[in-house]
C-alpha cells in the first residue's frame, strides 16, 4: 500500500503581548522609527513570548488547536515533529516536551533545525516517513521565541522579528483514493553561506547581513518555486495560494509578482507577527484556512528561506 499525507487541519498560537513599532522602540531606546520599518519590511507589530513561555507551551497551544480543528483525538497522534531554530533545550528535544504536555504516549518525537526553512523541512520528512509508512498521523509544527535570541541594541535585526507557533496535523490517506495532500517538497542549503545569518556561538545572539539575504532570497526562492511546480507539471496559473515564509513584504511582493498572482492570492502575516521564523508559514496556513480563503480543492504552494543558508518549497492541495 502507498499513502499519501492530507492536510487535515491547522492551529495557531500567538503570545499575548503585542508590540507596536513605536512600543518597541521606546522599550529598548532604539535609534528606528515606525515609518523606516514600515517602508522597508512592511512590518507594524509582533507578538513577544512572557518570561518563562517556551517554544513547547506555544508548540502544544497550536496542536491542540490543529488537532480540535481536524476532529483527531490525541491517541491517534504517533509523529511530532517540531521545527525551531530556539528550543526549550538541547535535549530532551522540544518536540518530546510536546509530546509530554500534549498527554501523547505513542509514536516517535524529534526536532528539525532549518532555521526559517525549518517549517518546510519538517514537512517534507514527515512526508516521506507517512509515505513509507513509518507513521498515520503527525503533527508538524513550526514554534520559536527569537526575542531570546536577539541583540536588543542591534536596530538592523531586533525590530524584524516576533514570537509565535504554528501546527499542521497530517493524515496519511491511501494514494489512488484522493487528489489531495502534499504533492512534493524540494529542500536545498548551501553551507558556504552560513555567516550572512547565523546564531553566533559566543553570545547565542542572531547575526545577520541584511543586504546579502535579501539578494540571495529572491533568486533562489524564485528558483525553488519554479522546481517545484514543474516536478508537478504545473504552472503559475494553477497556483491558487502563495504562501510564504514570511520575512519581509517586499521579499513577499517579488514573489507574488513572479508568479503573476493578484495581492489577493498571496497570503500576508507579516505585518502583525513580522518573522517568525519556521512558525511563519503554518502560522500564516491557520489564518488563512481558518477564515475561509484556503478551501478544499486549492492549490497551494509554500517556499522558504533561511539561516543555513537552506531554502525550500512544498505544493500541497487542500
Ligand atoms: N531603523 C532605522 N535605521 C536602520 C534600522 C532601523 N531599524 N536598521 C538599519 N538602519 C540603517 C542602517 O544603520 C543603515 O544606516 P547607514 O546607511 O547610516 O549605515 C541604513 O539603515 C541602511 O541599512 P541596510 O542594512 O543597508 O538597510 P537595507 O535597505 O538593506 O534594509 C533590511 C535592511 C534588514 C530591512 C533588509 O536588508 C532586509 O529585509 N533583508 C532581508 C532580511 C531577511 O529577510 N532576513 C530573514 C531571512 S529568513
Amino acid at each position: 500500500m502507498t499513502y499519501r499525507a492530507l492536510i487535515a487541519g491547522t492551529g495557531a498560537y500567538l503570545p499575548e503581548l503585542v508590540l507596536d513599532n513605536e512600543a518597541l522602540a521606546a522599550r529598548h531606546g532604539l535609534d528606528t522609527s515606525d515609518a523606516w520599518i514600515r517602508e522597508r519590511t512592511g512590518i507594524r507589530q509582533r507578538h513577544l513570548a512572557a518570561p518563562g513561555e517556551l517554544a513547547s507551551d506555544m508548540a502544544a497551544a497550536a496542536s491542540r488547536a490543529a488537532l480540535e480543528q481536524a476532529g483527531i483525538g490525541l491517541e491517534e497522534v504517533d509523529a511530532i515533529i517540531v521545527a525551531t531554530a530556539t528550543p526549550d533545550s538541547v535535549f530532551p528535544s522540544t518536540a518530546a516536551r510536546v509530546q509530554a504536555k500534549l498527554g501523547v504516549t505513542r509514536g516517535f518525537a524529534f526536532d528539525i533545525a532549518a532555521a526559517c526553512t525549518g517549517f518546510v523541512y519538517a514537512l517534507s520528512v514527515a512526508d516521506a516517513m507517512m509515505k513509507a509508512g513509518q507513521c498515520r498521523c503527525a503533527l508538524v509544527i513550526g514554534a520559536e521565541v527569537f526575542s531570546r535570541i536577539l541583540d536588543w541594541e542591534d536596530r538592523g535585526t531586533c525590530v524584524l522579528f516576533g514570537d509565535g507557533a504554528g501546527a499542521v496535523v497530517l493524515r496519511a490517506a491511501e494514494a489512488g483514493s484522493t487528489d489531495r495532500g502534499l504533492l512534493s517538497c524540494h529542500l536545498h542549503a548551501d553551507g558556504r553561506h552560513g555567516d550572512i545569518l547565523q546564531v553566533e556561538s559566543d553570545s547565542g545572539l542572531l547575526r545577520m547581513t541584511g543586504k546579502e539575504v535579501f539578494r540571495h532570497a529572491v533568486s533562489k526562492l524564485a528558483g525553488v518555486v519554479d522546481e517545484a511546480l514543474q516536478a508537478n507539471g504545473l504552472g503559475h496559473s494553477d497556483v491558487k495560494w502563495l504562501v510564504p515564509h514570511q520575512a519581509n513584504l517586499r521579499i513577499i511582493e517579488a514573489m507574488g509578482r513572479k508568479l503573476g498572482l493578484p495581492r489577493e492570492q498571496v497570503v500576508v502575516t507579516v505585518d502583525r507577527h513580522a518573522n517568525t521564523s519556521a512558525a511563519s508559514i503554518p502560522l500564516a496556513l491557520a489564518e488563512a484556512t481558518r477564515d475561509g480563503r484556503i478551501r478544499q480543492g486549492d492549490l497551494v504552494l509554500m517556499e522558504a528561506i533561511g539561516g543555513g543558508l537552506t531554502w525550500g518549497a512544498a505544493l500541497a492541495r487542500f
